[in-house]
């Protein structure tokens, strides 16, 4: 049995296909372009992400299911007849709805009340309201009862299998979907201004959503949910966290939706398989991956093997910090007008401390997340993927830090296995676990320490944009 997964996340579009030996190959993978209209603006050509789909498609060969992932939140507006994009992808990291936002504040308690999210321009919701007030087509073909708007993977399906569907967990994190019946909820779409009856259908996350030339699709869902899956998280308390151009963090909570506190994190869909719905926590650093590749592209960082390892101490422990707020602070924080920093340099201050300040300050703020995460005690073990998995220091570092032993599997590639052990469930089979490559066990340090004065510098990168 072979199992395609289709992932196409925020950099790139790859092929991963599994089967049940437990062999997982990447059959092809292919980035695409990052376009800035302005700032606060990300966007991606929705017709270059399905050609590269298809070519994935294409190299993969025979396969008996496939499943899609996608990258969350990153959303659009289509033709509901021709499947024609009416707008560009507006990716999860765009801050255009900001102001939008700001004025819906008398919102925020209903909002987190059904949909569980804070009011941030990051879910899809107010991303798809502005596409309804500001872009021409997208009103023509509301006029004339043509108009879908809806996640990537909706515009995906309707061009792979002629269907225009959505998962539960996609769903979940648009800010329009009611937690506690799984479906868009009406008094979430009236708030935000998005018409209910242009939202495609909620699947389950295992599901039949149709066939790409004869090959069933059985499941669709959330990269970060299906790396979740991929690490074998099920029990409540199993956690993950993927460094890519965000780091995400995820805890399984169990079948209950989590109860509201204050933690900053969110809760949200973790799978729906037949009836059951288990739930997560998750919490988002927005900039990891994309603060290393800024370093890159600005001569800070020379290349991958700037991230094996520092000769000096810790650049926390002698005063120099950043604060990876490259688009503002997701949680716990919510503060979109937080901004990058380094603090704490002199005169002596070196290229090579101000690039170990940059590794340690994204695995201090995953390690701010983290914190937030344990259910009755602190998390004691955190499974790890993601291109930064690879970088030795950053993953010592996360240990010390979190006083967590650090689980990497043998492959980084969790967001395909865990999409691909979910198409098989489709199929009533399952797919062996990946093995493990190492753990890494936590260090004493001074951990309180490192994180007041992380916190420190946290707080003066808050509120820079106002
Ligand atoms: O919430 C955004 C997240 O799902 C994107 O993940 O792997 O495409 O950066 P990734």
């Amino acid at each position: 049995m072979r199992i395609l997964a289709l992932d196409q996340g925020t950099t790139s579009t790859r092929g991963l296909v599994a089967d049940d030996s437990g062999a997982v190959e990447i059959v092809h993978s292919v980035r695409h372009a990052q376009h800035f209209p302005a700032a606060d603006r990300v966007e991606h050509d929705p017709m270059e992400l399905l050609a590269n789909l298809r070519a994935v498609i294409a190299a993969a060969g025979r396969v008996d299911a496939i499943a899609l992932s996608n990258q969350g939140e990153s959303c659009l507006a289509w033709d509901a007849v021709t499947g024609a994009p009416l707008s560009p992808v507006i990716v999860w990291q765009d801050r255009r709805t900001e102001a939008r936002l700001a004025g819906m504040a008398g919102a925020a308690p209903t909002v987190r009340a059904w949909a569980g999210l804070p009011l941030d321009p990051y879910f899809s919701a107010s991303k798809l309201a502005w596409l309804g007030d500001n872009e021409r087509r997208v009103q023509e073909a509301h006029r004339a009862g043509r108009l879908r708007l809806g996640t990537t993977d909706a515009f995906f399906l309707q061009h792979l299998t002629g269907r225009a569907l959505t998962d539960v967990t996609t769903a979940s994190r648009t800010s329009l979907m009611s937690l506690e019946t799984g479906d868009w909820d009406p008094e979430l779409c009236r708030l935000f201004g998005v018409p209910l009856d242009c939202l495609p259908e909620i699947r389950p996350t295992v599901s039949d959503f149709g066939e790409i030339d004869g090959v069933p699709v059985t499941a669709a869902v959330v990269d970060q949910q299906a790396a979740l899956y991929g690490h074998g998280c099920r029990a409540p308390g199993d956690a993950k966290i993927t460094f890519g151009t965000g780091a995400f963090a995820l805890a399984v909570t169990g079948p209950e939706r989590p109860a509201e506190d204050d933690s900053g994190l969110l809760p949200t869909v973790a799978w729906c398989i037949g009836d059951e719905t288990t739930y997560a926590v998750d919490g988002g650093v927005h900039a990891a991956g994309a603060a290393v590749e800024w370093a890159q592209r600005i001569g800070l960082l020379d290349g991958p093997a700037a991230l094996a390892g520092f000769e000096a101490a810790p650049a926390i422990d002698r005063g120099l910090a950043f604060v990876p707020a490259l688009s503002g602070l997701a949680a716990p924080h919510w503060d979109g007008s937080a901004a990058g920093l380094f603090i704490g340099m002199t005169g002596a201050t070196t290229r090579e401390d101000m690039a170990q300040a940059l590794i340690e300050g994204i695995a201090l703020r995953a390690a701010e997340v983290i914190a937030r995460m344990g259910q009755g005690g602190p998390v004691a073990r955190i499974s790890m993927d993601g291109g930064l998995a690879r970088a030795p220091y950053l993953c010592q570092f996360l240990a010390d830090v979190t006083g967590a032993e650090i689980v990497l599997p043998a492959t980084e590639e969790l967001t395909g296995v865990g999409a691909a052990q979910l198409a098989a469930l489709g199929l009533g089979a399952t797919l062996p676990a990946p093995p493990l490559r190492a753990t890494v066990k936590p260090r004493p340090c001074d951990r309180e320490g490192r994180m007041a004065r992380f916190a420190g510098a946290v707080d003066r990168a808050r509120g820079w944009r106002d």
